[in-house]
């Protein structure tokens, strides 16, 4: 069977894309009507909040030419039309909770795009979100609303570090930290993660021989990406130890925190025990990830410390966009249910790859995920069976993964991201995201083993 996802799918005009996207994963459910705020009712949503619905995530939502960075950026590079397969960016392929579309159909009923008055209505979704799901108990005041991850980190690697200073990041580690590092004008300096019985662990003695005196933040990124890891609480505590010794200030990005696997628990860093090492930190947060919402611009940040707080506001303009603010607030306010169904398929679609590579792809390494919708496979056996050499010769890019993603686009179609973007301990890997249909997963999966069982 063929889902026929991208390849013919002709590219949507707005007006059709439009149409695709309104809300048809609902039919037969039953649903409460609330107001999302009485004191902003002409401004925010009349939201249904709905129990009892079986979301269909099975059914491929074609998202070709909505100008998406993971399949329409993709085709870009591959203009003579082997690109089939967007299996990179961080963005799900699913169709979004409708009462993020419903939130945001009313709210552009009001014809006015002003000025926003507060966040406040956010801020009590955040606390509520983190106190029921987390138990971490957030004070309000404490909490920063930013327009992305990226702003408030880049803000935070500016406040601590002085000319010449640097972030130690915890390798291989999603590639956005050295784009971010680059922004604030500072340097990174990586450790790289062994791997025992099939699991990431941190190098200890290597994480603290990399704690010099120009090290001055310790970037935590949990669960972390690309690897999958969701960091134990004992893990996290060691990582706030050795920062708090050396003077160094940790920054927890913690964006992929409610994608995590059965059996797996996310431990928020600011709920350590130990007091002192939860003090020298802030964590960067948002439900982008969660609801697949990274196009609205959300997120945002908080510490106990309020001197920390206090210096990482002073280089962050904290602006927000409405549409924004009414579409994350309706997430966290009624898209629990929604993302619970989604966050189980995601998990099966982590056991289908790992039992699919295993069973068919003899030459292809496989780690276990624990969390995001991220997998990280080991393909440095296909690469020397191509030859390195011939790679370069053929397609010319700076590393031997480089090439692989474009050998592998070229002979299946599917377009990975490459394991030297994510720092030391890349090499060889790429990363695949599987936050889509399984009936996609396994016609991408067939194509790939295709190619590289030839090899
Ligand atoms: C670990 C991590 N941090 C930050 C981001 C980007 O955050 P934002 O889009 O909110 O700036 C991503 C996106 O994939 C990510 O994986």
């Amino acid at each position: 069977m063929s889902t026929n996802f991208t390849k013919n799918a002709p590219t949507l005009g707005r007006r059709a894309f439009l149409r695709t996207a309104s809300v048809a994963a609902l039919a037969g459910g039953t649903a409460t009507t609330s107001l999302l705020s009485d004191s902003h009712a002409q401004t925010t949503a009349r939201t249904m909040a709905r129990t009892g619905v079986k979301y269909d995530f099975d059914t491929p939502y074609n998202r070709v030419g909505s100008s998406c960075a993971r399949w329409d950026g993709a085709a870009r590079e591959y203009p003579e039309g082997v690109f089939k397969y967007g299996m990179g960016v961080a963005s799900q392929d699913f169709e979004c909770a409708p009462c993020i579309t419903e939130a945001l159909e009313e709210r552009i009923k009001h014809h006015n795009w002003g000025y926003l008055s507060d966040r406040d209505g956010l801020i009590a979704e955040i606390v509520k979100w983190n106190g029921n799901r987390n138990q971490l108990d957030l004070d309000p005041k404490t909490i920063t609303v930013s327009d992305g991850v990226y702003p408030g980190m880049i803000a935070a690697m500016r406040a601590f570090t002085p000319p010449g200073g640097k972030s130690l990041v915890i390798t291989p580690a999603y590639s956005g930290f050295y784009t971010m590092a680059r922004e604030a004008n500072i340097g990174t300096v990586d450790s790289q993660m062994k791997r025992v019985n099939g699991r990431y662990e941190v190098d200890w003695a290597d994480l603290e021989a990399k704690m010099t005196p120009d090290v001055r933040t310790l970037i935590v990124c949990n669960p972390q990406n690309p690897t999958g890891n969701v960091w134990r609480a004992d893990e996290l505590e060691r990582m706030g130890e050795l920062a708090l010794a050396h003077n160094i200030i940790v920054i927890a990005d913690e964006i992929h925190a409610d994608i995590v696997r059965k059996g797996h628990k996310y431990t928020p860093f600011a709920a350590l025990k130990n007091k002192a090492v939860v003090n020298n930190s802030l964590s960067f947060c948002a439900i982008s990830k969660t609801f697949n919402m990274a196009g609205l611009k959300n997120a945002y940040y908080y510490s106990s410390n309020p001197a920390l707080l206090g210096r990482v506001n002073q280089y962050h303009w904290p602006d927000v966009s409405t549409l924004g603010v009414v579409a994350t607030e309706a997430a966290y306010k009624y898209g629990g249910e929604w993302f619970d169904q989604a966050n189980a398929y995601m998990d099966d679609n982590h056991t289908f790859i790992e039992n699919y590579v295993k069973a068919n792809m003899p030459s292809v390494g496989y780690t276990r995920n624990e969390g995001t919708y991220m997998t990280f496979l080991d393909f440095s056996k296909v690469i020397a069976a191509i030859g390195p050499e011939e790679l370069q010769a053929t397609y010319n890019r700076s590393t031997p993964e480089e090439n692989f993603q474009d050998w592998l686009v070229y002979k299946s179609g599917a377009y990975l991201n490459p394991g030297s973007m994510y720092g030391t301990g890349g090499a060889g890997h790429m990363r695949l995201n599987i936050a889509s249909s399984r009936l996609v997963l396994k016609e991408v999966f067939d194509s790939i083993a295709m190619a590289v069982n030839k090899v």
